[in-house]
């Protein structure tokens, strides 16, 4: 017994917008143990969100090491990484010390700079190297930012004074103790630096974006030897790290989506819809051309569409309407129960676009909107307007994938905390007219990159791989609902649009 159990274990850290987990993932693909710490961003000024680096790196520890106290160290095999993804971050080389706050994947204040390159005429040549629209999401206006912020920045990264990274490669450095100075081409792809058929650092992007080679991170597979535990306080030296991978792209490896024919959606702060795409070019501008991952063998590309805010939309419907006294279980409670208390949200549409919009519609400086207010309207109806919005925007990225000569939706596969919520589940279903198929493992972006770990540890196989995937509960859609969903779906296109229009009058 003893003997079968030693180093059976995978630990994989998902260091998200809001939470740092870390989940310990038995040889038969069970959870043994998880733990997570809540984490805040900043928002200094209208549209710029922060988080603090060292933050990160704390709850990341702090989780890590209850996750190991709990499993016993004699049982963990390997590390393994799933991240929030875009965020940029900057270090000094010398001393490993943040030169700025963390700036998310939700900031837009490089807004204006991604602007002038539209103005400029650059985004057919950035789009067609990166696949990735113009965008402030992206990391390599944010890495820009970074630079110009600092005197001599840009001289002082040429010269290797400053690392420039996305979030694996910030918790790399510090768990391998400045050691490794990596990331993994996934989390490359969201750079906006990457080109994407040679899978390295473009030249023509770097001199663009005015970001050095120099200041960047060696780009690896997802699965492989990225480093190992070095100088950490109740963490052994020693522990490999063998697979790092952006969060979203983790749960498309968890939900078994290799091959093209399928769709997920990940439900978080925000929200990613993927799929797997079999060549890296796609000519649907409104949405994204991504690496899901390489396994080590061969790289998987990725159609994608990012929505800023869904979980974070709720979360603030939520406080704004004073609904904070519950927390936990009380708060999805009344999240459940509220929305369904009403019939309709009396035609109130909230369109959740506070820090700008991302996939399809692009508009960094475009700004949140509720419209359809009347006197009735409550709490419930709002409420159910913010969660109605993370189902139709959704919607609106699945209708832009149809664009693609063979996509196909059968089903949808979801995973993520809001997923728990079975009215957003059935609003789901209902609105596409197709089933939605839950992952039972809500962790499974830390599932998916554990797996990728366990590849590298093992040469886990296809059927092997199979055997450990979890599995769904099913969502079938009603027709009636649906039909009247599709009249609704037309209210928030028009409520969308105005948004749009009011951003132009004002751009
Ligand atoms: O692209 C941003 C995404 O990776 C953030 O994920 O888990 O923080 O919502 P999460």
């Amino acid at each position: 017994e003893v003997k079968t159990r030693h180093r059976d274990v995978i630990v994989a850290i998902d260091e998200g917008t809001s939470n740092a987990k870390a989940v310990a993932i038995d040889g038969g693909g069970r959870v043994v143990a998880q733990s997570s710490r809540p984490l805040q961003v900043q928002t200094p000024q209208a549209g710029w969100v922060e988080q603090d680096g060292e933050v990160l790196v704390e709850a990341s520890l702090t989780v890590l090491r209850e996750v190991i106290d709990s499993v016993g160290m004699q049982r963990i095999a390997a590390l393994a990484i799933s991240n929030q993804r875009e965020t940029a971050i900057g270090w000094y080389r010398a001393s490993g010390k943040p030169v700025a706050p963390a700036l998310t994947w939700q900031c837009s204040r490089s807004a204006a700079f991604c602007e002038q390159l539209r103005r400029d005429h650059q985004e057919p040549v950035i789009r067609d190297i990166t696949g990735l629209p113009v965008a402030p999401l992206f990391s390599a206006s944010k890495m820009r930012w970074l630079l110009d912020s600092l005197p001599d920045g840009a001289a002082r990264a040429a010269s290797g004074e400053i690392c420039l990274g996305t979030i694996d490669a910030w918790l790399l450095w510090n768990l391998t103790g400045g050691e490794a100075f990596r990331c993994d081409t996934s989390n490359a792809a969201r750079t906006q630096l990457l080109n994407l058929q040679h899978g390295d650092w473009d030249p023509q992007m770097l001199k663009l974006f005015g970001v050095p080679r120099e200041a960047l991170p060696q780009i690896c597979p997802s699965s492989g030897f990225f480093g190992e535990t070095r100088g950490l306080d109740g963490i052994p030296d020693g522990l490999p790290i063998l697979a790092m991978v952006g969060d979203s792209h983790a749960a498309l490896y968890g939900h078994g989506l290799g091959e093209f024919g399928g769709v997920k959606a990940t439900y978080g702060t925000g929200s990613s819809v993927m799929a797997p795409i079999p060549q890296p070019q796609s000519s649907i501008t409104q949405l994204a051309t991504t690496v899901a991952w390489h396994d080590g063998q061969r790289a998987v590309y990725g159609l994608e569409g990012n929505i800023p805010h869904t979980g974070d939309a709720v979360a603030w419907m939520a406080q704004i309407t004073g609904l904070t006294d519950g927390k936990g279980e009380t708060l999805s409670r009344a999240l459940t129960e509220l929305p369904a208390s009403v019939e309709s949200t009396l035609g109130v549409y909230f369109v959740p676009a506070l820090t700008g919009a991302g996939a399809p519609w692009w508009d960094g400086q475009a700004r949140g909107v509720i419209s359809g207010l009347s006197r009735g309207v409550g709490r419930s109806h709002l409420i159910r307007a913010s969660l109605e919005a993370i189902a139709y925007q959704i919607a609106d990225v699945i209708d832009a994938m149809r664009q693609h000569p063979d996509f196909h939706l059968s089903s949808l596969r979801v995973d993520g905390g809001p997923t728990r919520n079975p009215w957003l589940m059935q609003f789901q279903a209902d609105l596409l007219g197709c089933e939605v198929l839950r992952s039972n493992t809500p962790e499974l972006s830390a599932l998916g990159a554990g797996l990728l770990s366990r590849r590298a540890l093992e040469g886990l196989d296809d059927v092997r791989l199979r055997a450990l995937l979890p599995q769904h509960d099913v969502f079938k859609p009603n027709a009636e609902r649906h039909h009247i969903l599709q009249q609704h779906w037309q209210g928030w296109k028009a409520a969308v649009a105005s948004m749009l229009e009011q951003s132009a009058k004002h751009s």
